[in-house]
């Protein structure tokens, strides 16, 4: 069989800070693994030369995993610079030069989105799209409308088997296992669905605030940066159906229909909070309405999910850096022991990140002659093995030209449809102190007497907010 492994590798933004976090790393990794043999090359406009990109890779890598000297050597000497304005032709004709004989380039944009169109129209009009493959990075757009704006032109000069929109989330072990966990194991179906589950949550707290990244963030936002994409993908792994078949597009198809199940939200659906002193952050507007912290209650239009709430919280500056999903069950219809005092004592909670776990909640007696309850958890903690990095998983896939972990065309415009409608400021951004979690409006999502659950640092049982 023919191979139709891309064979270079090109990497738009190679002094930005995606590159500096996540690429030169996971490159060093696919180098070390003996997965990768190719020449790597990198555009942007501010490091003077290679020695200046090496440097920079070097430093990345000390940072962000640390450095291996074999690999590093390797990925040294395979690196080559162009250095360009994204508007200028002549940049594009420098990198078909340094392709050489390379006939199916894979190009990465980690650049920011209103760059992708020139960046495109550039690839094109030099003829380097040809054979090529194309991995976007999130947010794909700013709202539905420049969604489709920019399918519609990736689409013209990529078909859309080239093109990987990257969620680095979809690469994550514990976002995988949301599937499997689901699907290799009969005794969850039975109870995953409305008429035994109550409500859903998914947090990601992080307490860590702008660190460098002001100004890509002030022009997007919680929202966009992590609800539309990471939180969306989590919900729609936790709530789609089975798949029928094994190819991607089985997967993807039932995926789909999970986004489109989704009900566009309302205004009345959303808080939005702002840290105190985000304003102050390097690159941030001093009157920026752009919101650090978002909660969400959102439904689902489904047989299965009617009914059933689901909440989603996403900030910056929180008390802990945790991801988690707490399917929180319905009481036993009875209390034919003690009174059961902890609302969400059933219920099934994956711990994303960090300290990864999946956890069923329940009742046991505790020892002795009363007939007395206590919570308890069944913990399965799995090993660490030889983890993956999201972003070698994702890149490696991409260049054998697997689609299964990336997000389609009709998906990621779906998704913006459940957002769209609360985007531009429709609501108000609330401030709110660091180290807390979020505005005190937050309380106002929660239908009936449901409560926030906060996840624990050490990833210890889940407590609600208030007991
Ligand atoms: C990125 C967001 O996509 O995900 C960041 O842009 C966020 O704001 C990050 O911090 C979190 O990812 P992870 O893998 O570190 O949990």
């Amino acid at each position: 069989m023919r191979n139709l492994d891309s064979d270079a590798f090109v990497f738009f933004g190679a002094t930005g800070d995606l590159a500096y976090k996540q690429i030169f790393p996971a490159l060093q990794a696919m180098i070390r693994r003996g997965h990768f043999n190719m020449p790597i090359i990198g555009l942007a406009r501010s490091a003077r030369d290679l020695d200046q990109l090496r440097a920079r890779a070097r430093e990345s890598l000390e940072k962000h995993g640390g450095l291996d000297s074999g690999a590093f050597a390797v990925l040294s000497e395979r690196l080559q610079y162009v250095n360009g304005d994204y508007g200028s032709e002549q940049t594009f004709r420098d990198l078909r030069k340094a392709l050489g004989g390379a006939s199916r380039p894979l190009y990465y944009f980690a650049i920011p989105p209103d760059l992708f169109v020139t960046v495109v129209q550039g690839l094109a009009s030099a003829g380097c799209n040809k054979d090529a493959r194309v991995v976007v990075e999130k947010p794909f757009g700013r709202d539905l409308a420049s969604a489709q704006a920019l399918n519609r032109l990736l689409l013209q000069s990529f078909p859309e088997s080239a093109v990987f929109r990257i969620d680095h989330y979809l690469g994550k072990e514990p976002v995988q296992n949301l599937l499997y966990f689901r699907f290799a194991n009969s005794f969850l179906e039975p109870i995953w669905n409305s008429n035994y589950v109550r409500s859903v949550q998914v947090t990601m707290a992080e307490t860590f605030g702008m660190e460098g990244r002001g100004k890509f963030y002030d022009e997007i936002g919680a929202i966009r940066d992590v609800v539309q994409n990471h939180m969306l993908e989590v919900i729609a792994l936790l709530t789609m159906e089975a798949p029928t078949g094994r190819d991607p597009d089985a997967l993807r198809d039932e995926k789909q229909r999970a986004f489109r199940a989704m009900r566009p939200l309302t205004p009345g659906d959303v808080v939005r909070g702002r840290f105190h002193g985000y304003r102050k952050e390097d690159g941030v507007a001093s009157d920026s309405q752009v919101e650090t912290f978002a909660a969400i209650r959102l439904h689902i239009d489904t047989w299965r999910w009617a009914g059933v709430p689901f909440y989603i919280r996403a900030g910056k500056r929180m008390p802990v850096t945790a991801t988690e999903v707490l399917v929180e069950l319905k009481r036993p219809p009875q209390e034919v022991f003690d009174t059961i005092t902890q609302r969400q004592a059933n219920y099934v909670r994956f711990r994303l990140s960090p300290n990864v776990s999946i956890a069923l909640g329940a009742r046991a007696k505790m020892p002795g002659e009363a007939i007395v309850g206590e919570d308890v958890e069944l913990v399965v903690r799995p090993g660490s093995g030889d983890e993956m990095m999201p972003y070698e998983r994702l890149l490696g896939d991409a260049i054998r030209g697997d689609p299964l972990l990336f997000v389609r065309e009709d998906s990621v415009e779906a998704a913006w449809g459940v957002v769209d409608p609360i985007l531009g400021n429709v609501t108000p951004v609330h401030e709110y102190e660091a180290n807390t979690w979020g505005p005190v409006e937050t309380e106002q999502i929660m239908s009936g007497d449901d409560r926030w659950h906060n996840p624990q640092p050490s990833a210890e049982k889940t407590l609600a907010a208030k007991e």
